[in-house]
């Protein structure tokens, strides 16, 4: 029998089309950070607990890090990278800036991922799904209260 151990995926990350050869076991986060250079979605534990991997994989937010690269072919990718444009943040980025939602910021592309995804579902959440949305992203610093406000500001 013969067992696949790579295999040749396509995948379109904020909008570009990439074609990479991926061994079968490679994860998302690896296949974009170092095959792709997009290093904005860190790695924290690679155990799915930390959320610093977040991205939006077809419309839906996912740990990079719990997702095979192979299960990626044929999607389309959204990463911290392709959140602001030339020169301008998102509502969201912006209120982060402003609340001081971020101090070594490792956290913070995986919080903007989850917050982006839950401001897209619902664009005015109550405090409970805005605290419920980014119970899976671990902040080491700001005590969440920072971010919390920044999310709620973006919703108003
Ligand atoms: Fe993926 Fe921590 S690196 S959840
Ligand atoms: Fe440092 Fe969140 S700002 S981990």
């Amino acid at each position: 029998m013969d067992v696949v151990t790579s295999q040749t995926i396509g995948v379109e990350v904020n909008g570009t089309t990439y074609e990479r050869e991926v061994e079968a076991r490679r994860l998302l986060i690896h296949l974009l950070r170092d095959d792709l250079d997009l290093t904005g979605s860190h790695i924290g534990c690679d155990t799915g607990n930390c959320g610093a991997c977040s991205v939006i994989l077809d419309r839906t937010l996912v740990k990079s890090c719990m997702v095979l690269a192979i299960q990626a072919d044929g999607a389309s990718i959204e990463t911290v990278e392709g959140l602001a444009g030339e020169e301008q943040l998102t509502p969201l980025q912006q209120a982060f800036s402003d609340h001081h939602a971020l101090q070594c910021g490792y956290c913070t592309p995986g919080m903007l991922m989850s917050a982006t995804a839950l401001l897209r579902e619902n664009p005015k959440p109550s405090d409970e799904e805005i605290a419920k949305a980014i119970q899976g992203n671990i902040c080491r610093c700001t005590g969440y209260w920072n971010i919390f406000e920044a999310i709620k500001a973006a919703s108003e």
